[in-house]
């Protein structure tokens, strides 16, 4: 049976102390969600170390929201993975939207990050999701797949074992429009075929398909009830302890 996750991409967002603190408030609350759900949290790299500290004893994941495409060496401002290992992170993000429009993130430096966080024992939470034009032009399921292909299908089904995959449309991101369950639902079912496609019918049916873009407490419950969404990549819901465990509770 497949994971549960509800992640928080706190993306660049709180001080450290703040984040210090929403990581506490989250730990105190995460006996509220049900067995099998497993949180996550990914503050910003600063943030990570004594994140981590504040979830000890808490079953609270840590993730990073990203990481370099080098293993280490002389390329200034970048973190590697060993880096993020060494501070206790479980995940990190890779490829969400906001790095692939701003910061020219491609799927060819996705394969490198993808194959540095999986040596190190790293997990990987990769983004795909289609833009609105993409949308109305009717082309995000072909969008979706291209995404999803030319990342993951360089690994292998046992790679798949450390990667989940998040459905973030990006018109919905941070933009208070939701997609409907049965938009988001169609699509995460279109990637498990992707995945089946390639790695037979069981890795797909094992691979957590998360779903991202103004997911909140008050429309969680109707997206994870579809069969082919298995939790959320939450972004400013993850803000407020009391929303994202909110969300955490809609299983
Ligand atoms: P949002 O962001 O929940 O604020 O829409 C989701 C994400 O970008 O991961």
């Amino acid at each position: 049976m497949r994971k549960k996750i509800v992640a928080g991409n706190w993306k660049m967002n709180t001080t450290v102390p703040e984040g210090v603190e929403l990581a506490k408030a989250v730990a105190a609350k995460a006996k509220e969600v049900p067995a099998g759900v497993e949180l996550v949290v990914a503050p910003p790299f600063t943030h990570l170390a004594l994140v981590a500290d504040a979830l000890k004893g808490s079953p609270v994941k840590l993730s990073a929201q990203n990481c370099a495409d080098k293993e280490k060496g002389a390329y200034t401002g970048e973190v590697s993975v060993a880096m993020l290992c060494s501070v206790g992170c479980d995940y990190t993000i890779l490829g969400h939207s906001e790095r692939r429009q701003y910061y020219g993130e491609t799927d060819a430096k996705l394969v490198e990050k993808t194959k540095l966080a999986l040596a190190a024992g790293l997990k990987v939470i990769l983004c795909v999701g289609e833009n609105l034009d993409e949308r109305e032009a009717g082309k995000h399921f072909d969008v979706v797949s291209n995404q999803t292909k030319a990342v993951l299908y360089n690994f292998t089904a046992e790679d798949m074992k450390n990667i989940v995959v998040a459905y973030e449309p990006v018109w919905a991101i941070g933009t208070g429009k939701t997609a409907t369950a049965e938009q988001a639902e169609e699509i995460h079912a279109c990637i498990r075929k992707v995945l089946a496609d390639k790695f037979g019918a069981q890795v797909a049916d094992d691979t957590t398909i998360l779903y991202g873009g103004s997911c909140k407490p008050s429309n969680a419950k109707e997206l994870f009830a579809q069969p082919d969404i298995d939790g959320g990549l939450i972004g400013g819901a993850a803000l407020k302890a009391e929303d994202f465990i909110g969300i955490a509770v809609s299983f």
